[in-house]
């Protein structure tokens, strides 16, 4: 991969990476420390439970120091990217839950259910990117990646032919979204915008990058949403979901990908980091294929749909990424999955279908 090759690519250079013990950001901290490079994670709790898969990383005894600090707390964010020249925004609330019960839409349960919305979604996307970038700019950090999402892209995009490929132009519809109580992609829609505009009225170098779903092991000991969902595939359960084209990219690919914008001086602007695609109904003749033990969910579980044109990466394969096949990236995270029992039956209730897929 262009300008990947050196072992120590990253000595002497310090980079913050906020919430640092997620899924991706795990994965990311890993390969910066095996670049050489210094970095500040920052999470929300320090205790073991959520940051001794980072402390096990090889070099973070002694390139690795943990910040405590909500993406809300502009002082204890500042004070993690002070001494960096390089930031990865990576956290975000990924809900794993409905954040509205339409059974309960009476109005103050809807007034507490948007503050809700406010409170968990929305502020700490929006004001804490703003925050991450005002401590950005305090710090002269040479360059600002964030991490946006393919929800950003895919949803049903205004003046975008639906036979046409879409790539970094495309915009998903940030009021359908509205309307149809997606917070978590109009999340990300306001946060990618306002990272974009904001980082140019103060003069801050900003990339962004819109990965697929995520797939790949996990190093943290906890499953998570994203992993939720080919769980769910495997293990059948009571949810109907749609016959979606899913974009699908594996987490170390992601990492790459991650590291590759940051170092290239002239990447600008947005990468969807998309590789594969994949209808519900062939994902599951495929996991049937390479799992015929697992229950699986019905072919009845899932509704039609028409699907526009895919995403393409092709603007983050001319900067040099590559990336692992499918079939690889499935097979690593069903092994993951066993062996840490998370396809082991459960006491107490069936699979869930997270219900955030549903939605987007
Ligand atoms: N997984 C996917 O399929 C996927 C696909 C496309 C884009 N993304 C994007 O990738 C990024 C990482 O996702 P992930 O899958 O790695 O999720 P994850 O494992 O849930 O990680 C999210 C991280 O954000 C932190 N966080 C949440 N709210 C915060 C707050 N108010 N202040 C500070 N930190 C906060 C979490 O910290 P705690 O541990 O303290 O909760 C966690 O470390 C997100 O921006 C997500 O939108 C993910």
């Amino acid at each position: 991969m262009a300008g990947h090759g050196a072992a120590a690519a990253g000595s002497g250079r310090t980079v913050c990476v906020t919430g640092a013990g997620g899924y991706i950001s795990s994965w990311l901290v890993k390969l910066l420390l095996s670049r050489g490079y210094a970095v500040h994670g920052t999470v929300r709790d320090l205790s073991d439970r959520k940051t001794a898969h980072l402390k096990r990383l090889e070099h973070a005894s002694e390139n690795l120091k943990l910040f405590r600090a909500d993406l809300l707390d502009y002082d204890a964010m500042a004070a993690a990217v002070a001494g960096c020249q390089g930031v990865f925004h990576v956290a975000t609330p990924v809900p794993s839950g409905n954040l509205t019960d339409p059974e309960a839409m009476t109005e103050p349960f809807l007034a507490n259910q948007l503050s809700r919305i406010q409170r968990e979604m929305l502020g700490p996307a929006v004001i804490g990117t703003r925050n991450v970038l005002d401590a950005a700019l305090s710090a002269k950090v040479r360059r600002v990646i964030v991490v946006s999402s393919m929800v950003t892209i895919e949803i049903n995009p205004k003046n975008w032919p639906k036979d046409k490929i879409k790539d970094e132009n495309c915009w998903s519809d940030k009021e359908f979204c509205k309307n149809n109580e997606d917070w978590y992609s109009v999340a990300k829609i306001t946060s990618e915008e306002a990272a974009l505009e904001y980082g140019r009225q103060i003069g801050v170098d900003v990339v962004t990058i819109n990965p697929a779903l995520v797939l790949g092991p996990l190093l943290q000991p906890t499953c998570n949403t994203s992993c939720q969902f080919l769980i769910y595939f495997l293990k059948g359960g009571p949810d109907r979901m749609r016959n979606k084209l899913w974009h699908i990219v594996d987490v170390r690919d992601v990492a790459d990908a991650l590291l590759l914008i940051y170092e290239v001086p002239e990447a600008s602007g947005r990468y969807i980091c998309a590789p594969h695609f994949i209808s519900a109904r062939d994902l599951l003749s495929l996991l049937k294929n390479m799992y015929p033990d697992y229950p699986c969910i019905a072919e009845e579980s899932i509704s039609d749909m028409d699907n526009d044109a895919p995403m393409t990466s092709d603007k983050l394969k001319k900067l040099g990424w590559s990336y692992r096949s499918l079939e690889e990236t499935i097979k690593d995270t069903v092994e993951f999955c066993k062996k840490g029992g998370f396809l082991d039956d459960m006491e107490g209730g069936p699979f869930r279908f997270p219900p955030v897929y549903n939605k987007i």
